[in-house]
């Protein structure tokens, strides 16, 4: 075992910055890990049947992807007890409520076990996170999940001795520390931590998400080498998940193929009907989820602009920023990076990588987002 890091004592400034930094960043997502495992009943069904569940499922499914962010994994071929995993974001738990209840509704529903869930929050990290050299906005952008295209995402709960929390926070910093800069080491895995004291059994729920499995493996191995690894009481089930469309993670249970088939470089135009435009007035704004991004809405003296919710710094949450009409702008509210409604330019402060842009169209009074996706 290492020897144990000395505690450090956090600055009367650096404390003071960490205190306006928890009042400022109050708001927490909600985020469910639901993963199911068919009834081997279902793959005797015939053939017509099954298409025709996995097409009804993939619609009731797809149908709340503007109500929160849903990412689709399968555990075909890595894991026995679970094959689909279901992650979900959300401002509220009330959106998981109704689609467990509407995937429940649905014919394949009654052929899908829940196999584990998990439900967590989003928080500020009572841990400094900040090491030498890096950027003091990590910390900040755990409090918002934003997931990536990675090919692969390893989810387990998590539990620490009760040990742990007898110990000061300047001797758990400490460890902290040490643990922090091993996972420094592999910037190719990301780690998303989630909370879920009371509200689940557990007490996080993390999700690393890499393109490089091995990665991961000599991460969580060198791990096991740290002076905090002491006070893991447990950390499994480990679920390892392969990213895919939907419409394949659902093939992939079996039943006649439902999914498009995309040649590599196609292309597809995707709308989403977002509310009476009467419902967004000069000078409002709105968020909602469109293929797995949440795209922030903007009426600037009438005329409608969409671009990528998440500040491109550290996620900020660009509809609670501040619009200047006269430059059609947004100032991000977390480090007040300055960003071009009309083009998504970073245009001032320390953002400078653009955020994406979204096509915005009215219909028939309905307002709707769009944007067009590549498939690899
Ligand atoms: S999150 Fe830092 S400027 Fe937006």
């Amino acid at each position: 075992m290492r020897p144990r890091v000395q505690p450090k004592d956090p600055s009367p400034e650096t404390q003071a910055k960490m205190q306006e930094r928890a009042q400022r960043l109050t708001k927490r997502q909600y985020v469910r890990f639901a993963f199911y495992k068919v009834d081997p009943m279902w793959r005797r069904l015939p053939a017509e049947e099954q298409a025709a569940h996995k097409q009804e499922l993939l619609d009731v499914i797809e149908s709340f992807n503007r109500r929160m962010l849903l990412r689709p994994y399968s555990l075909i071929g890595t894991r026995a007890d679970a094959e689909l995993l279901l992650w979900q974001i959300a401002e509220s738990p009330l959106p998981f409520r109704e689609l467990a209840s509407a995937i429940a509704c649905t014919r394949m529903g009654s052929y899908l076990n829940m196999a584990h869930s998990y439900l967590s929050q989003t928080k500020r990290s009572i841990y400094e996170i900040r090491t030498a050299g890096a950027a003091d906005e990590d910390e900040e952008e755990r409090l918002v999940i934003d997931p990536t295209e990675a090919k692969y995402l390893f989810v387990y709960p998590f539990i620490k001795t009760r040990e742990w929390y007898q110990l000061s926070q300047y001797a758990r910093q400490g460890m902290m520390d040490e643990h922090i800069d091993v996972g420094r080491k592999y910037p190719s895995v990301r780690l998303n931590t989630t909370y879920s004291f009371g509200i689940d059994d557990y007490e996080f729920i993390v999700a690393f998400e890499t393109d490089e499995p091995s990665d991961f493996l000599d991460l969580v191995q060198e791990l096991r080498e740290t002076s905090v690894s002491m006070y893991t009481l447990q950390d499994t089930p480990l679920f390892t998940c392969i990213n895919m469309r939907l419409d394949e993670a659902l093939d992939a249970l079996g039943g006649p193929a439902i999914a498009k088939v995309l040649e590599p470089g196609a292309q597809d135009e995707i709308w989403m009907e977002v509310c009476p435009l009467d419902e967004l007035g000069p000078g409002e704004t709105k968020t909602v989820f469109l293929e797995g991004k949440m795209v922030g809405l903007f009426n600037v003296n009438g005329e409608l602009f969409a671009i990528n919710n998440r500040c491109t710094h550290a996620r900020g949450p660009l509809t609670e920023g501040e619009v200047s009409a006269e430059a059609c702008s947004v100032v991000c509210p977390w480090h007040y990076g300055k960003f071009d409604l009309r083009t998504g330019a970073a245009i001032d402060g320390v953002v400078n990588k653009p955020v994406d842009t979204y096509q915005v169209e009215v219909r028939d009074g309905l307002i709707y987002v769009g944007t067009t996706i590549t498939y690899s």
